[in-house]
């Protein structure tokens, strides 16, 4: 009898968080390291949502909470919902788990079945497909090319649409490309989603408060309210208030499927950590004007990090909408061969080879569904990302 599952041979390990492993190994094996490879903002939490987590602690709200969320977090959720995105919910119609991942792993296990088809447009968050098969469903990823901003067209969902497929993963703006959808754009995909009924629209809002430009953010159930009774919409504090470590994200939907999703929580995980659920209460209901400045460094960022990527030998950096990511391609720099002599077929081959050559971490694009390309993370200073941009022109001018 084989002691590991067949569910564990099914997924493997997340290639963001082994990037950024194998940096830290080399850092602290004394080389010279800039991690461009983890996705979390470079800002502390607000000192107010600090200072709540504090004032929980003395008042003893330490003990187990009510499995999917406290009343006072799950009203706060309302109200965001009701103030930013135009969306009514209620109470019972809300979930929050250990972080957004908690909460997006959570319905598919509620709701994944063998056979089940998930749509998952590529590139994709590194998560997305795992999560689909340890639930026991089937991934579908779907290719938008960098010809389409790395954007789903509607022919392109309409006809990755099967009997079988029972989700559809909306993630805008996205990890990996900051690839942001249009209310135009996202009108057209729901028009293709009206035409198919059966079909549940998983919107991964992540990423919405960090946008640029004139962008106006908008979520599937807003555009489209006949598509209401059949989508998730998830967000969560991690990104747009910098609480990554604090795990707390949130989903709102159907009653019927938020009930089955703490279910499945309350056989895994229980609450979310009760101190941070009050840190999250402070963050949704507490001032928010530390999201505009937050938005014009990370922009300022994205300008700097698109124009050095830019011109750089063979790579084509699209400027993306939101988020802290790019996504560069590097066919340019295909079959070229690096000064140590390492002949670069594939962009692994290329993120290892920078990271041995020159101490820049990048995580390679076949990690996401889409090569040759690789992510840079922006979410650090901005010395670090003229030195870390220099570094890669450097690397990419020495290839012959
Ligand atoms: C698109 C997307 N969704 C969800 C998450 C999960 O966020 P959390 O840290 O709240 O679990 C991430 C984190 O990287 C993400 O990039």
């Amino acid at each position: 009898m084989a002691f590991l599952s067949d569910t564990l041979a099914r997924v493997k390990p997340s290639p963001t968080i082994a990037v950024t492993t194998k940096a830290q190994e080399l850092k602290a094996a004394g080389r010279d390291v800039i991690g461009l490879g983890a996705g979390e903002p470079d800002f502390d939490t607000p000192e107010n949502i600090r200072n709540a987590a504090k004032r929980a602690i003395d008042a003893g709200k330490t003990r187990y909470t009510a499995v999917d969320g406290i009343p006072e977090l799950k009203k706060a959720i309302c109200e965001k919902f009701a103030r930013e995105n135009g969306l009514t919910y209620a109470p019972n119609q809300i979930t929050v788990g250990t972080g957004g991942k908690q909460t997006l792993y959570n319905a598919l296990m509620a709701t994944c079945n063998p056979g089940d088809e998930v749509i998952i447009p590529a590139p994709y968050w590194v998560s997305y497909p795992d999560m689909v098969l340890l639930a026991g469903g089937t991934p579908v990823p779907v290719v938008a090319t960098i010809e389409t901003d790395f954007k789903l067209t509607p022919a392109q969902l309409d006809a990755a649409i099967t009997p079988k497929t029972k989700w559809f993963i909306f993630n805008s703006p996205s990890n990996p490309t900051g690839a942001g959808y249009t209310r135009a754009e996202l009108r057209a995909l729901c028009d293709v989603l009206l035409k198919h009924p059966h079909v549940w629209i998983m919107s991964d809002d992540m990423y919405e408060h960090l946008v640029f430009d004139d962008f106006e953010f908008t979520s599937p159930a807003q555009i489209e309210p006949k598509l209401y009774d059949r989508t998730l919409t998830c967000n969560g504090v991690s990104k747009s208030y910098a609480m990554t470590g604090w795990r707390i994200g949130y989903a709102a939907g159907p009653v019927a499927l938020i009930k089955a999703m703490g279910t499945i929580q309350s056989q895994s995980t229980s609450n979310p950590c009760s101190v941070s659920q009050y840190a999250a209460l402070e963050a949704l209901t507490g001032p928010q004007d530390f999201l505009a400045p937050n938005r014009k460094i990370f922009q300022r960022r994205r300008d700097l990090v698109v124009s050095m990527l830019n011109a750089a030998q063979g790579i084509t950096c699209p400027k993306p909408e939101g988020a802290f990511y790019v996504y560069p391609d590097i066919s340019g720099c295909i079959g070229k061969t690096s000064a140590a002599g390492t002949k670069i077929t594939d962009d692994e081959v290329f993120a290892t080879a920078l990271l041995e050559e020159t101490g820049v971490a990048v995580v390679f694009g076949a990690a996401f569904g889409l090569s040759p390309n690789f992510r840079v993370s922006y979410a650090t200073a901005d010395e670090t990302l003229v030195e870390a941009c220099t570094r890669i022109q450097n690397f990419c001018a020495s290839l012959s």
